[in-house]
């Protein structure tokens, strides 16, 4: 397996910040999964393309970076079956459906990152989540060193969550992600923008203007360094919306399903003044107030007080925190945010 030591992780995480792993090892196989050290992988942190990763501290820890690639295809009566290996590009996955015929992920079209990551958050966009499609996933265990499947139900997939995220995290890997497509496709085409296409709608029309939608207004991290939405878009008590939207009436606001209200992180740090704000080579995208970019390199600390000082403005404007997407990883791995100064 190939394994280095003393690495580098500035060009391995899409913020750019500095940092540096004691030794990373790149796991293609199996076999190779097996040979990672226990001892080790006990305070490791698993990093797929790091899009949404932001390094705190200039010392990393262990870091596993799977590197398993593959797609196989097969179907029944209703469904395709395209089993992806975690490695494999997320969005050259969407491709390779669509381009195949293979209809349901074209709305997650140009998300950055890997396959193995998406449903770690249940990444989405333009009113689908990845969980949607999920039939299964294959997931090898740290402890047993074994493989084992969890059902879509077993994964408990939420807003940018998932058990992955939860009592899984840092116990192992996703080596494969199993996705069932519906023969019978369906257009998902209600989400602000979409909903412009001319008719007769396609799966490839949806997809050209998702992606014409990200391009737009989300930053390439080649030239802007960022992590996509910094914070996630902020749940609230019907009560609590009720009373906000007297005082700001144009807000947009998304029902749930339980009756809870979902506001628009975005707009809010919008109305806080803050787009487009930029301080220290850290700042707030002009053109999508979600997005923090790290223009000039700066250090994952600096970035981190930044992100402070936005939930600082919003709260203190809203009454409103601002949960970071993000996650932030310091030198043991998977870092307590309150322990910076970020609230939860
Ligand atoms: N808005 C503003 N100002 C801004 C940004 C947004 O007023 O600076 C308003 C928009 O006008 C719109 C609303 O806020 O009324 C929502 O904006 P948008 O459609 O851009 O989506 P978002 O809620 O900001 C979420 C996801 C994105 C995903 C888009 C599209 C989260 C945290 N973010 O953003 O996901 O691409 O919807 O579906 O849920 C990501 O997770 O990294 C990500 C980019």
């Amino acid at each position: 397996m190939k394994i280095r030591t003393n690495f580098s992780l500035q060009t391995l995480n899409s913020l750019n910040v500095p940092a540096n792993t004691p030794e990373i090892f790149f796991p293609t196989n199996l076999e190779e999964l097996s040979e990672l050290p226990q001892s080790k992988t006990a305070k490791s942190y698993i990093l797929g393309e790091g899009t949404n990763t932001l390094f705190c501290e200039k010392s990393a820890p262990v870091i596993i970076k799977p590197s398993l690639v593959g797609i196989e295809v097969s179907e029944n009566e209703a469904f395709f079956l395209i089993s992806a290996a975690c490695a494999e590009n997320w969005h050259d996955f969407v491709l390779f459906c669509v381009n195949n015929g293979m209809y349901g992920l074209e709305n997650l079209a140009l998300i950055p990152g890997s396959v193995g990551a998406a449903p770690v958050q249940n990444i989405g966009a333009y009113g689908v989540e990845v969980g949607d499609f999920i039939e299964r996933i294959t997931w090898f265990d740290f402890a047993s060193q074994k493989l084992s499947d969890f059902s879509k139900t077993d994964c408990q997939f939420g807003y940018r969550n998932s058990l992955f995220k939860q009592a899984l995290s840092g116990r192992g890997i996703i080596t494969h992600v199993h996705f069932a497509l519906p023969k019978a496709w369906q257009a998902v085409d209600s989400y602000q923008g979409l909903n412009e296409i001319d008719s007769p709608i396609t799966p490839q029309a949806i997809m050209a203007k998702v992606m014409q939608l990200r391009q737009a207004k989300l930053p390439e991290p080649k030239q802007l360094p960022n992590a996509g939405s910094f914070f996630k878009n902020p749940v609230v008590t019907a009560d609590f919306f009720n009373k906000l939207q007297k005082k700001y009436p144009s807000m947009p606001f998304y029902k749930q399903t339980n009756g809870a209200i979902k506001l628009a992180a975005g707009w809010l740090i919008e109305q806080a003044g803050l787009k487009g704000f930029r301080e220290a080579g850290v700042g707030v995208h002009e053109k999508q107030a979600l997005v923090l970019i790290n223009y000039e390199g700066r250090t994952g600390q600096e970035v981190v007080d930044f992100a402070c000082f936005i939930q600082d403005k919003v709260r203190s404007k809203f009454n409103i925190n601002l949960d970071p997407e993000v996650r932030f990883i310091g030198s043991d791995g998977l870092t307590d945010i309150t322990s910076l100064g970020i609230k939860k």
